[in-house]
This record gives C-alpha cells, sequence and structure tokens, in this order.
C-alpha cells in the first residue's frame, strides 16, 4: 500500500533533481516535497537498486534532502540503513539509480572526483569508528593530516573550537580507550565537522548510549547543524528522538522507501508497518524479520 493513499507523501520518482516529477500517483502533502519555493535539493536520491551478496537490500529508492534540514532515515535492524547511507556519501557505488549532490551525480564519479566532493560531507560512523593508537586530537584533525595549505596552529584551533561545540575540552590528549561511549560519539561528531561540510551524515548516533546522553547527543546535532548552518542526514531505529529532532523522515523497509513526511505526517501514518514501528519501538526492539511475523 502506497504511502500516498495514506495522505503521507510517498517518495517520487523523478529522474533528475528539481525537474518536475514524471508520474505521480497523487498530489503529494507538504511534508513529502516541502514547498522550498524552487531550492535546489543539496542531495537527490533517484531510483537506487543495489544488493549485497545474493541479497538485494535496496530498491527503487527515491527522495530528496534540501539545505538546511535535518532529514531522517528510520528503519529496523537490517532494513539497509547503513547500506543506503554508503551510496549517499559515494563508498560504495548503487547497482543502478544515482545519487545526485548539488546537482552532481556522484554515483559516476573517479576516486578523484569522489574525494572532491566528499570535502563538502561529513561522516558519523555508527560504531564511532575512532583510531585506538591516536589521540583525541589527532582523530578530530585526521582529514586535515596531508592539508599543506593549513597550520598545524590552524588545526589545533579548530580542533579546540570543535571539541568545545560537541563539550569535550581539554580531552585533546586523551585516548579513546579512556573514554565512555558518548565521549566517543562527541569526538565522532567533532571530527566529521572538521572541515566545516555542508552535508553531515550521522549513522545511530545515540546507538548503545543512556537515554540522557541519546537526548544529549540528540540535542547536539540539532545545534551543531543550527550553528554552522550544515545540513543534515540521520540514521537511527531510535524513532521517538527522530521524530523529535528532524524536519523530515523517511521510513525504509522491505527494501523500499515506505513512507516519507514530517514527525506529525508519521505520528499519524496509517500504513500498518509504520504504525506498528513508531508504536511499539518504546517497548520492543525489533528486527525486520520479527516484525514480519
Ligand atoms: N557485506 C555484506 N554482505 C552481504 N549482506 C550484507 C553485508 N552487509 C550487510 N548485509 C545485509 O544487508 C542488510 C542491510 O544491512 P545494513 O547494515 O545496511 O542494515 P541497518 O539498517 O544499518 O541495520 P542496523 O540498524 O542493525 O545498523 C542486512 O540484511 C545485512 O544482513
Ligand atoms: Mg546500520
Amino acid at each position: 500500500m502506497s504511502g500516498t493513499e495514506h495522505g503521507v507523501a510517498e517518495a517520487e520518482s523523478d529522474p533528475r533533481p528539481g525537474e518536475p516529477p514524471v508520474e505521480r500517483r497523487d498530489a503529494p502533502a507538504p511534508g513529502g516535497q516541502p514547498d522550498r519555493a524552487g531550492a535546489e535539493p543539496l542531495l537527490s536520491v533517484r531510483d537506487v537498486w543495489h544488493a549485497l551478496g545474493d541479497t538485494q537490500v535496496l530498491e527503487e529508492i527515491s527522495f530528496d534532502v534540501f539545505p538546511g534540514e535535518i532529514f531522517g532515515i528510520m528503519g529496523m535492524s537490517g532494513s539497509g540503513k547503513t547500506t543506503l547511507l554508503r551510496l549517499l556519501i559515494g563508498l560504495d557505488r548503487p547497482d543502478s539509480g544515482h545519487v545526485f549532490f548539488k546537482g552532481e551525480d556522484i554515483s559516476v564519479l573517479d576516486e578523484d572526483g569522489l574525494n572532491r566532493v566528499r570535502k563538502s560531507m561529513g561522516m558519523c560512523f555508527q560504531y564511532s569508528a575512532l583510531f585506538d593508537s591516536m589521540t583525541v586530537a589527532c582523530n578530530v584533525a585526521f582529514s586535515m593530516r596531508n592539508r599543506r595549505d593549513v597550520s598545524p596552529e590552524q588545526v589545533e584551533e579548530r580542533v579546540r573550537e570543535l571539541l568545545d561545540v560537541v563539550e569535550m575540552e581539554g580531552t585533546e590528549d586523551r585516548m579513546p580507550a579512556d573514554l565512555s561511549g558518548g565521549m566517543k560519539k562527541r569526538v565522532g561528531i567533532a571530527r566529521a565537522l572538521m572541515e566545516q561540510p555542508e552535508l553531515v551524515f550521522y549513522d545511530e548516533p545515540s546507538s548503545g548510549l543512556d537515554p540522557l546522553m541519546s537526548r544529549n547527543i540528540t540535542g547536539l546535532i540539532k545545534k551543531v547543524s543550527d550553528d554552522q548552518g550544515s545540513t543534515a542526514v540521520v540514521v537511527s531505529h531510535d524513532v521517538q528522538n527522530l521524530l523529535g529532532m528532524t524536519d523530515r523522515l523517511l521510513m525504509l523497509h522491505d527494501r523500499r522507501v515506505q513512507v516519507i513526511g514530517t514527525p506529525d505526517e508519521i505520528r499519524r501514518c496509517d500504513i500498518p508497518i509504520v504504525e506498528r514501528f513508531v508504536r511499539w519501538i518504546d517497548t520492543e526492539p525489533d528486527t525486520e524479520s520479527r516484525a514480519e511475523r
């Protein structure tokens, strides 16, 4: 059953960013395709299909992310959220379909092209992925290690500034092994922001944290997006947190985008799998296979 039939806009199927959709079963609700007064999407995903090994993970994925938005991707464990993020940042190429960043098709770029585009993107990985043998400062500054146009003093200053932003001031010389899970997440966020990216991806920023720390991290992402004027794509199965922090979000399930809408539209959505996901998540951790029973 389509999201559009339920009054919440479904993913459109336009072939290129910014162009009118060629096929649409119904007029979308405001949340699915917000009125941005003709604004070009920063990120545009068009009919992406992707398999991992023998598993078809994603089918017919299409959506836009506009400048300044906090856009959420929710779905159960194993629904393909991390797989999708890797395609968005160009770490993997889709089997078919396109990912446009500022109108440029990154799915066809070579490594040099991808490195250029990735300078405008920051990635906060699901498991923080800090280098255990490096100090906090070296981890945060990692992406700038080969930059000849920036002095060591400037790098040091930027690291200090970012550790301040994520409320980790004074921890430059500490090692990852001495940090709590929440602290590691914060260092991961600082590292993602080092080169002042226009678009920041967060993969499960609050997983494995206690509820208070989880809300803390959520608040931090919102603050960072406001202060730095950046756009964020946040992936999570923590639905309540996601509903509280995003401007719009989509749900991945059964390889496809089930629905795209504002948090209010998603809360009111009566597509059975969306309803179950949004209502259950507080009480029962779930996976794609359990939910089908
Ligand atoms: N390297 C791989 N080879 C084959 N299948 C894979 C591989 N990596 C992931 N998968 C499968 O792809 C599907 C999507 O995985 P993915 O990690 O994207 O899910 P996810 O939504 O991020 O899950 P989680 O919430 O647990 O992080 C899963 O069924 C997983 O088993
Ligand atoms: Mg994941």
